[in-house]
């Protein structure tokens, strides 16, 4: 590639630092409980990690070790098929899972590609953002018939990882003093999708992102990474981009803008994006847990109280969702939804 594509390039104040800092990164926490452990320092730790930063990494998550192996295999073998193979399932208007090659994030493309499924297939979203429309849509998997086995490693390893999510739930709930099923009830019928990302070797990497910055906008995302590096957060405490750093075995965690609002801001939402290099691709396997699409999304009733009021008001899961995806589409001419277009002022 000679010319750079102009649909790639990041404003000046969005590009990223490529100089390597070191700096205090996110916390690592071990989620095993020994009978010596105390459960109530794990849930402060936890609590204390989605208070100060809005991510951090666990170690003995419960995710079978072979099994993240293994997804990360299945990622590579798949995205290392021809464009034509993979166009195959090719997601389009109609059918939002499956290959995707030209993402946008706040309308400037995206350094990589994708492979999108549902936990739960099908699923069910609203077929529009328009609060008049009551129309439901389908949605369901395209699976690939190559490489072989990518669709049970898929499978399995989003089961686990629904698993872990549920477990983080818990201790969510608990650090909020909650009882520890409180949240459970809003993902009856979620719509949690998993993402297989690669990340090609980038030409610019000081002009493009791999991900530009945003916010996720389910409750939370648990992702898997190689040991390549390029995920940033944006430190709560200076708005400095620091990098989450590969660590072997360890999941990140981040909390999402639904746990913003259910927890009246107490857990923040954090910015973050992917960096890209001139040398190595890289592999990244989110999962976004995502609610029930007719959930109506807002603070916690036993969190607010008269000194401290709802920060929000309610909105529909499923329309907030709808809407905010729009732009993956097209360029829009505005800026695309967010939960501040709900903040109580
Ligand atoms: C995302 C994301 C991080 C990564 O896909 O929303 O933030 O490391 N990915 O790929
Ligand atoms: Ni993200």
């Amino acid at each position: 590639m000679g010319e750079v594509d102009q649909a790639f390039i990041q404003s000046i104040e969005h590009r990223a630092n490529l100089d390597t800092i070191e700096i205090e990164g996110i916390p690592l926490i071990d989620l095993s409980l020994s009978h010596t452990t105390d459960i109530n320092l794990l849930v402060s730790e936890i609590g204390n990690a989605c208070q100060n930063w809005g991510f951090f990494q666990v170690i003995n998550h419960g995710v079978p070790l072979e099994l993240l192996e293994k997804i990360k295999v299945a990622a590579k073998a798949f995205f290392d098929q021809p464009v034509e193979e993979k166009r195959k399932v090719k997601r389009d208007e109609v059918n939002a899972m499956g290959y995707h090659e030209s993402e946008h994030t706040k309308n400037v493309r995206d350094w990589k590609e994708v492979f999108d499924f549902l936990i739960n297939d099908p699923s069910f979203l609203p077929a529009s953002p328009e609060t008049e429309d009551n129309e439901i849509r389908t949605l369901s998997n395209q699976w690939p018939e190559t490489p072989p086995q990518f669709r049970e490693v898929c499978q399995t390893y989003a089961r686990e990882v629904e698993k872990l999510g549920y477990k983080l739930l818990e201790l969510i709930s608990l650090s909020l003093g909650l009882p520890s099923n409180r949240l459970n009830g809003y993902f009856e019928d979620h719509t949690t999708m998993m993402r297989l990302n690669h990340y090609p070797p980038c030409p610019f990497p000081e002009l493009a992102l791999g991900v530009g910055r945003h916010k996720d906008a389910g409750a939370l995302t648990i992702v898997a990474q190689d040991d390549i590096g390029g995920l940033q957060v944006r430190r709560k405490s200076d708005e400095v981009w620091v990098p989450v750093k590969p660590t072997p075995n360890a999941l990140v965690i981040n909390v999402g803008d639904t746990i913003q609002v259910w927890s009246n801001e107490a857990y923040e939402s954090v910015e973050h994006r992917v960096v890209v290099n001139s040398e190595r691709e890289r592999f990244s396997i989110p999962v976004f847990f995502f609610l029930s699409h007719y959930v109506m999304v807002k603070p916690l009733e036993e969190l607010v109280n008269e000194g401290s009021p709802p920060k929000y008001k309610p909105y529909n899961f499923g329309k907030f969702f709808v809407a905010r995806n729009r732009s993956d589409y097209k360029k829009l001419e505005v800026q695309n939804i967010q939960i501040s277009d709900f903040k109580i002022i």
